[in-house]
């Protein structure tokens, strides 16, 4: 783009979620020279701040390096800082004129992430569409989740954003789609031979996609009180992943046809029903350490009789051709033994078997971290002069072969992708809503009837349950993962 201008608004610049991910990342952006070269950085927010004082909430989290110092005095000298309200056309009045002093020339592209409570997305959103669109250039919008919390107030919310945006303006981030294991999936699946003939329910037995981390709220617990794993992993985060492990292949490329074949895979899923998952909920281990020993109710921001899961499995079915009878599960949790975010595809024992029960099952194992790897889990012959058989792998293990490409953090990705205009790895409004159909009934049921998680000990693998239902779809455990 030259020399054109570029400004990225942060809203909500004094919170969270910009100091701790998106600074950090336009600061990386910038210093690995990935921006367009005229790109100035704007941060909004009610209190009142100097660049110094924003600067200070963020410097923690940037990461410079000795040798970075120079280019990092440069990133700060093309900040600007305009506090101001949320609700108030005036003060986004006086943020659009401050823009405007830096975009002289005939065009100007703006760039605005919503790094913002949810209660404030509407009006914010109808500041920026009465105030401050750009007039010589495109102008995109950056959100996150929570995009409602049910069909209908996701529904409101995309009504609301579609009122004053085209869909190819907003970008609603799934970090996720970020991710380069997750990303990979497209270039298995279609750029190989070798997969696709065995990808249906001939071959296939089971789908495990699993989310596990090793501590607890951590602090956020009032948020995350509020909507629990399922809509805060399971609901965006696995089934994006159970979309592109699942769909049919695009007709090319184009985001607008992977999107669409992600949608198809969606219409096929059933909403969830309350028996086919198992719900749970993180007590204190009391021989754990610091934050261990603590229940998810012994956080302070959580309601004492709070029964919010912590911890869920859904099996999901996806009622089409090449996947009818394949469960599909979903398992995410926190305070559990570990931290892993893997999928793994499980084909079908081998017919007509000749080595009396020996073979295990084989396995394609995506993982998307830590350390991402693809690897595949075959039987051989034990080398040697035995005849015996043992179960081997092959492996790409990202660290060993790649072991000098530098691994970009999925926000680095994405934003270099909003200013790139590309959507591919973003969320459209028909898969969200077609994500709330499956998940709606179920959350309201949970809430209604106050359904009861069982309990699991903080550094456990979680309920029991969740295994024995995993077996009983056709998923064969030969490790504890
Ligand atoms: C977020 C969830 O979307 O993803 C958090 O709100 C979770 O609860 C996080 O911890 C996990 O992301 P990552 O990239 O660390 O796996």
């Amino acid at each position: 783009d030259g020399n054109i201008p570029h400004i990225f608004v942060t809203l909500g610049a004094s919170g969270d979620l910009a100091k701790k991910k998106i600074y950090p990342t336009l600061w990386w952006l910038f210093r690995d020279n990935l921006l367009p070269s005229n790109t100035i950085f704007f941060g909004y927010a009610r209190s009142k701040l100097s660049i110094e004082k924003l600067r200070a909430n963020c410097d923690p989290w940037m990461k410079v390096k000795p040798d970075e110092k120079q280019r990092y005095e440069e990133f700060w000298k093309l900040n600007y800082y305009v506090d101001g309200t949320y609700d108030t056309r005036r003060d986004f009045e006086i943020l659009n004129q401050e823009m405007e002093k830096h975009e002289k020339g005939p065009t100007a592209n703006r760039l605005f992430y919503l790094a913002l409570p949810p209660p404030v997305f509407n009006p914010v959103t109808v500041n920026i569409k009465n105030t401050c669109m750009c007039t010589k250039g495109w102008t995109r919008v950056i959100i996150e989740k929570p995009f409602g919390r049910d069909a209908e107030s996701s529904k409101a919310l995309s009504d609301h954003l579609a009122s004053l945006f085209k869909e190819d303006q907003i970008y609603r981030i799934d970090h996720y789609l970020g991710k380069e294991m997750v990303q990979n999936l497209i270039t298995l699946r279609f750029g190989n031979r070798i997969f696709n003939p065995t990808w249906n329910r001939d071959n296939i037995a089971s789908v495990l996609i699993s989310f596990k981390e090793p501590f607890g709220t951590q602090g956020r617990g009032g948020y995350f009180d509020e909507f629990g794993i399922i809509r805060d992993v399971m609901q965006n985060h696995l089934l994006q992943i159970l979309c592109l492990v699942a769909m049919e292949k695009p007709a090319s490329i184009h985001p607008d046809d992977i999107r669409y074949e992600k949608v198809k895979v969606l219409k096929c899923v059933d909403p969830l029903k309350l028996e086919n998952c198992v719900l749970g909920q993180y007590v204190g281990d009391p021989e754990g350490e610091g934050d261990a020993k603590l229940g998810y109710l012994e956080d302070k921001t959580v309601p004492k009789d709070s029964v919010t899961p912590t911890y869920a499995l859904s099996v999901m079915k996806i009622k089409n051709e090449r996947w009818d009878g394949v469960p599909f599960i979903l398992r995410c949790g926190k305070a559990l033994n570990e931290r892993k975010a893997e999928v793994r595809i499980q084909f079908k024992d081998v017919p007509g078997d000749i080595f009396h029960g020996k073979p295990k099952r084989n396995e394609l194992v995506m993982r998307v971290q830590p350390g991402e790897a693809v690897y595949v889990k075959l039987m051989t012959k034990s080398p040697g002069m035995s005849f015996d058989m043992e179960e081997t792998e092959l492996d790409l293990s990202y660290h060993s072969r790649y072991h000098d490409v530098k691994m970009p953090d999925a926000y680095e990705r994405l934003l270099l992708d909003v200013f790139c205009g590309m959507q591919m790895h973003f969320v459209s409004s028909d898969e969200l809503s077609e994500a709330w159909r499956i998940f709606t009934p179920l959350l309201h049921q949970i809430e209604r009837e106050k359904v009861r998680p069982i309990m699991y000990k903080y550094g456990s693998r979680g309920p029991k349950e969740a295994d024995v239902m995993s077996s009983a779809n056709d998923f064969k455990y030969y490790g504890s993962y």
